[in-house]
């Protein structure tokens, strides 16, 4: 039996899916890359869209692509570092469309890094921008999912999470803080309706990573980790680790012991 149909028995116990035919979506960084083919995706399935990014004639432009295709969508711009920003929209979307059946915190960002030349404000920056924006989008929505117990969150964090690599400190600590909350509130949130998915992509063709000097292992293009993500959430996989075999190459090697670890990174890198 090989790996992939162990993913497939739902060897880890899957939660229930959402069928995201006529559910209200709030999906933030819909504007770009990963969350514009999400955008488009989760319209395509039926979905009621309300997409969040700080452009907001670029996510138009989006709204308009997706009624013409017979899709339902609104645009409600913002920017996920003004927690009173996200609180504002989530009021609008649950006001004007209907109450938010699952939240996509997606918007984020990367910066390479060397602590050579150390700037602790790139650090913090990217915290507050990855795990920070994805707290604020939390705080808004969730207190209605937990008064209707039901709810479903799926917030984009990244295997870059797992482990230290060479110039993603700041990037990987941000995905790292995300995966670790997400994983904890889980266990609270279980018995109260909310269900969470950690989405955690590999290396994905977007304009963030378009600007990568590297050759990126197992890269797939956006609209085939948008169908990706959609699908573990429909499953209601706990984490949504792709592309494959890519992510399970890296489940290993959080248990490998750290000085082989660090022997095989610095030979790759
Ligand atoms: N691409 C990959 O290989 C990869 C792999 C793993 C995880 N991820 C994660 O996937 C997510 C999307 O990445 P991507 O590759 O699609 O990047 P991208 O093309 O650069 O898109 C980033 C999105 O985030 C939005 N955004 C940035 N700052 C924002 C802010 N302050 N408030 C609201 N929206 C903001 C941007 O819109 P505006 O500029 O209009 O605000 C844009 O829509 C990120 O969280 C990233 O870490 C990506």
């Amino acid at each position: 039996m090989g790996v992939r149909s162990v993913e497939n028995l739902g060897f880890g116990g899957d939660m229930s899916g959402i069928n995201l035919n006529g559910k209200c979506v709030w999906l933030t960084g819909a504007s770009s890359g990963i969350g514009e083919a999400l955008a488009l995706e989760l319209a395509s399935r039926g979905a009621k869209l309300a997409i969040t990014a700080r452009r907001a004639e670029v996510l138009e432009q989006l709204v308009a692509r997706i009624r013409a295709k017979g899709g339902e969508a609104w645009s409600f711009p913002g920017d996920v570092l003004n927690l009173d920003q996200m609180k504002q929209v989530v009021a609008a979307i649950e006001l004007n469309i209907a109450p938010i059946d699952l939240a996509i915190p997606n918007a984020g960002t990367h910066l390479f890094t060397v602590p050579e030349s150390f700037d602790c404000a790139e650090y913090l920056f990217v915290m507050q921008l990855n795990y920070g924006g994805m707290l604020h989008c939390i705080e808004a929505v969730l207190p209605g999912m937990l008064a209707r117990k039901r709810g479903y969150l799926a917030p984009v964090a990244s295997l870059a999470g797992y482990r230290g690599l060479p110039r993603a400190a700041a990037y990987g600590a941000s995905k790292s803080a995300m995966i670790h909350f997400l994983e904890s509130i889980r266990f609270h949130l279980k018995s109260k309706g909310v269900t969470i998915s950690i989405v955690n992509p590999g290396f994905v063709r977007t304009p963030l990573t378009d600007k990568n000097d590297f050759h990126m292992p197992f890269i797939v293009d956006a609209d085939q980790a948008a169908r990706i993500i959609c699908q573990g959430i429909e499953r209601g996989k706990r984490e949504i680790a792709f592309p494959f075999p890519f992510n399970w190459i890296l489940k290993l090697a959080r248990i490998l012991p750290d000085a082989i670890y660090e022997r095989i990174v610095d030979r790759l890198w």
